[in-house]
């Protein structure tokens, strides 16, 4: 079992870095090999819009984006970590979603599996907010939800926290990182994350 964190925030050892790498250690502690990328790391320029990709199912763009394909490829569950900006995911998950065009293409325009292959995965989605009104993390839900619809990816639910604002605020809290690490295990052990 492989496990692939995507961390999407732009600040390191940040609130989501801090959750997502308990989940990826409750993860690792059921037996998963895990490996977290770091999007603010990488090159990885939005889509264009081109459309090369519906003939092709490739994206033309030779950047990082080449090494997050092939990454999500090899994982069996996906734990996608970005902070609230203004409502939806961060510019740089974002960036990386946008590019999975090329997927979609794949699996609409050219009936092929939009990952290269067929296998079980799913999707956890860890997020933070500053604010705390109702439903603020729905846009941001929303956007990771179409993006396991297009890859073929179970949705497993999400880990949010609101009123989340400074850098380690989230270790303030009195059990967050502990269901963090929860909910990793979890989403190796079973069908839910939730
Ligand atoms: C550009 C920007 C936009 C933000 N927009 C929102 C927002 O719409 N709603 C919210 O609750 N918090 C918002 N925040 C606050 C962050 O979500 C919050 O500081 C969070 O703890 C950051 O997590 P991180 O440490 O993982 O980066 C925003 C912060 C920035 C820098």
């Amino acid at each position: 079992m492989k496990v692939l964190g995507i961390a999407g925030s732009p600040r390191r050892d940040g609130n989501t870095d801090l959750l997502l790498a308990e989940a990826m250690k409750g993860a690792a502690h059921r037996g998963a090999k895990v490996k977290t990328i770091v999007l603010s790391d990488l090159e990885i320029a939005p889509c264009q819009h081109c459309d090369t990709c519906l003939d092709t199912g490739q994206c033309w763009i030779k950047d990082d984006m080449q090494r997050v394909y092939r990454e999500l490829s090899k994982a069996d569950r996906i734990a996608l970590a970005s902070p609230l900006h203004f409502m939806g995911v961060t510019a740089q998950t974002k960036a990386m979603i946008d590019r999975c065009q090329a997927l979609w293409a794949r699996k609409y325009k050219l009936d092929m599996p939009p990952l290269g292959n067929k296998r079980e995965r799913k999707g956890l989605f860890i997020s933070v907010g500053a604010r705390s009104e109702d439903d603020m993390f729905a846009p941001a839900i929303a956007t990771v939800k179409s993006l396991c619809r297009v890859l073929d990816i179970t949705y497993a639910g999400e880990l949010v926290f609101s009123g989340v604002d400074e850098k380690g605020a989230i270790t303030k809290h009195p059990d967050a990182l502990r269901q963090a690490f929860v909910t990793g295990q979890r989403l190796v052990d079973d069908s839910s994350a939730e």
